[in-house]
C-alpha cells in the first residue's frame, strides 16, 4: 500500500517507520527541512530506542522517504495526519492550526477514495468538521487514534494493545475507510489486535478519556501521598497493597513528582476545556483537581529541598538529576524535572543538572541552568542531592559510592525509586514523597 503520514514529531516518525516495517511504500511529510534531512539520512531527530534502527533499514531499501514537498503524497491511498496539537498560548483548549493547515495543503493532491486518518489527538468533534471543510474533495477523513509511549514508540506502533477506527457516518464512506484501514494494519490485525470499530465521536474521546484516566490515576496516588506526609504513613505500601487487588492494578500508581510530557497534562487541561464549550464542564471538573495534586508536588519536592538546606537555597549547591519528563526520552516539555530545576534556581540556589539523553533540549528552553555532562561532576560537592527522572543509571546509585562525592548526605526522592533503609544506613538523609 502507498500511504503518506504528514507530521513527522514523535508520532509521525514512529509511525511512518512502522508503515515501512509494516510492508508499505510509506513518504513522511513535515514542513520542518532539519526534521526532514535527519530523517532522510535514517537519523531519528529525537531519542526513541529502536527507531534509528527502522529508520535506516528502511530508508536504505527506499521503501520509506521524506519530504518538505506535500505533492509527494499524491498517489498514496491512506494519509495519516500525525501532526501536534499543543495547548493554545494563554488558554488551556488545544491548538488546532497544525491539523487544519495540515488537511488544507493535503486536499489538492488526494484523489477521490483516498482516506485521511487522523491520528493526532483532538478535542471531540474535530473530524466532523474536517469532513464538512473536505467538502466534495471525494477523500473520505476517519479517526484513528494513537496510543504510543514516549520510549517505548517502536513496540507501541507495531504491537498496539488496541486498535480504534472512528468511521465516518455514511455508510459507502465508513467502507471505504475500513477497508483501507484493515489493508494499512493487516499485519497488526492478524495478531489478534482488538479492533474498536466506532463513530468519528467515540474515537477521539477513546483517546482523551485513557490519558485523562491515567492521569488521574496518578494523582490520585499523589493525593494519597499528601495524605501519608501527615499521618506518617507509607505511600510505597499503601500503592503496593492496593495494586494487588486486580481491579485496581498496581500500574501507574507511582507516586512522586507527578505527570508531565506532551500529551497528559495538555489533554487533561484541553478535555476540560472542550467539555466546558459543549456545556458538560462540570462532568469532568476533578480534572481540574488532578492538574492541581499533580503541580503541588513538584513544589513538595522544592520545599523539601529547601527544608534540608534549613530554609537557607541561597548560593547552596543542589544536584538535580534528570531534567526528561521520563526516562527512556529527552523530551522536556512540561517535564517536572525541569520545572523543579528552575524553581531551584528562581530561589537562588547554585543548581546543577544532568541527565543521559535531555540536556540539550533543557538548554534550549532553560540556558540559565548549569548544565552538567558527568554525574560526578553534578554532584560534587552538593549540599542535596534530587533525584527527578528515574534513569536506570540513577535508580541503581550505590549511596555509599556517592557519599564521598558530596558536601552534606542528603538525598532528596522525587520519584520514591530508592530504598530509604539503604540510603540511611550508608548516611544519608532521605526525603521521600509520600514515605517516612
Ligand atoms: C502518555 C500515554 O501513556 C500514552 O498512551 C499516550 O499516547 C501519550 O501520553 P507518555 O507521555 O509517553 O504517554 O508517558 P507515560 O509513560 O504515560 O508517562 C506520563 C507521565 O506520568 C511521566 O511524566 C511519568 O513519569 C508519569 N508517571 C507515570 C508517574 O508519575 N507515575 C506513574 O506511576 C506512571
Amino acid at each position: 500500500m502507498r500511504i503518506s503520514v504528514i507530521g513527522c514529531g514523535y508520532l509521525g516518525a514512529v509511525h511512518a517507520a512502522a508503515m515501512a516495517e509494516l510492508g508499505h511504500e510509506v513518504v513522511g511529510i513535515d514542513v520542518d527541512p532539519g526534521k526532514i534531512a535527519a530523517l532522510t539520512r535514517g537519523e531519528a531527530p529525537f531519542f526513541e530506542p529502536g527507531l534509528p534502527e527502522l529508520l535506516q533499514s528502511h530508508v536504505a531499501t527506499g521503501r520509506l522517504r521524506f519530504s518538505t514537498d506535500m505533492a509527494e503524497a499524491a498517489g498514496s491511498t491512506v494519509h495519516f495526519i500525525a501532526v501536534g496539537t499543543p495547548q493554545v498560548r494563554g488558554g488551556t483548549a488545544a491548538d488546532l492550526t497544525f491539523v487544519d493547515s495540515a488537511i488544507d495543503s493535503l486536499l489538492p493532491y488526494t484523489n477521490p477514495g483516498d482516506v485521511i486518518a487522523g491520528k493526532s489527538t483532538v478535542p471531540v468533534g474535530t473530524a466532523t468538521r474536517l469532513a464538512e471543510k473536505m467538502g466534495d474533495s471525494g477523500a473520505v477523513i476517519a479517526w484513528n487514534p494513537e496510543f504510543l509511549r514516549e520510549g517505548w514508540a517502536v513496540k507501541d506502533s507495531l504491537t498496539p494493545d488496541r486498535l480504534v477506527f472512528g468511521l465516518p457516518p455514511e455508510p459507502a464512506d465508513a467502507a471505504t475507510a475500513d477497508a483501507a484501514l484493515r489493508e494499512a494494519y493487516a499485519p497488526v490485525l492478524a495478531l489478534d489486535t482488538p479492533l474498536i470499530v466506532t463513530d468519528f465521536a467515540t474515537a477521539e474521546l477513546v483517546k482523551v478519556s485513557a490519558n485523562a484516566f491515567l492521569a488521574t490515576k496518578i494523582s490520585f496516588i499523589n493525593a494519597m501521598a499528601e495524605i501519608a506526609e501527615v499521618t506518617g504513613a507509607d505511600v510505597v505500601q499503601l500503592a503496593e497493597a492496593i495494586g494487588h487487588d486486580d481491579r485496581i492494578g498496581k500500574r501507574f500508581l507511582g507516586a512522586g513528582v507527578g505527570f508531565g510530557g506532551g500529551c497528559l497534562p495538555k489533554d487533561i487541561r484541553a478535555f476540560t476545556a472542550r467539555a466546558e464549550e459543549l456545556g458538560r464542564g462540570e462532568s469532568v471538573m476533578f480534572l481540574k483537581e488532578v492538574d492541581a495534586i499533580n503541580l503541588r508536588r513538584r513544589q513538595r519536592v522544592v520545599d523539601h529541598v529547601v527544608d534540608a538546606l534549613e530554609g537557607e537555597p541561597h548560593d547552596k549547591v543542589v544536584a538535580v538529576l534528570g531534567l526528561a519528563f521520563k526516562p527512556h526520552s529527552d523530551d522536556v516539555r512540561d517535564s517536572p524535572a525541569l520545572d523543579v530545576a528552575v524553581r531551584l534556581k528562581g530561589l537562588g540556589a547554585d543548581v546543577r543538572v544532568t541527565d543521559p539523553a535531555a540536556i540539550e533540549n533543557a538548554r534550549a528552553r532553560h540556558p540559565q541552568l548549569d548544565y552538567r555532562e558527568s554525574f560526578e561532576d553534578t554532584v560534587r560537592d552538593a549540599e542535596v542531592v534530587v533525584l527527578v527522572t528515574e534513569w536506570d543509571e540513577y535508580r541503581h546509585l550505590d549511596p555509599s559510592e556517592v557519599l564521598p562525592l558530596v558536601a552534606r548526605p542528603n538525598i532528596v526522592d522525587a520519584r520514591n525509586s530508592f530504598d530509604p533503609a539503604q540510603w540511611r544506613a550508608a548516611g544519608w538523609t532521605y526525603r521521600g514523597l509520600g514515605r517516612r
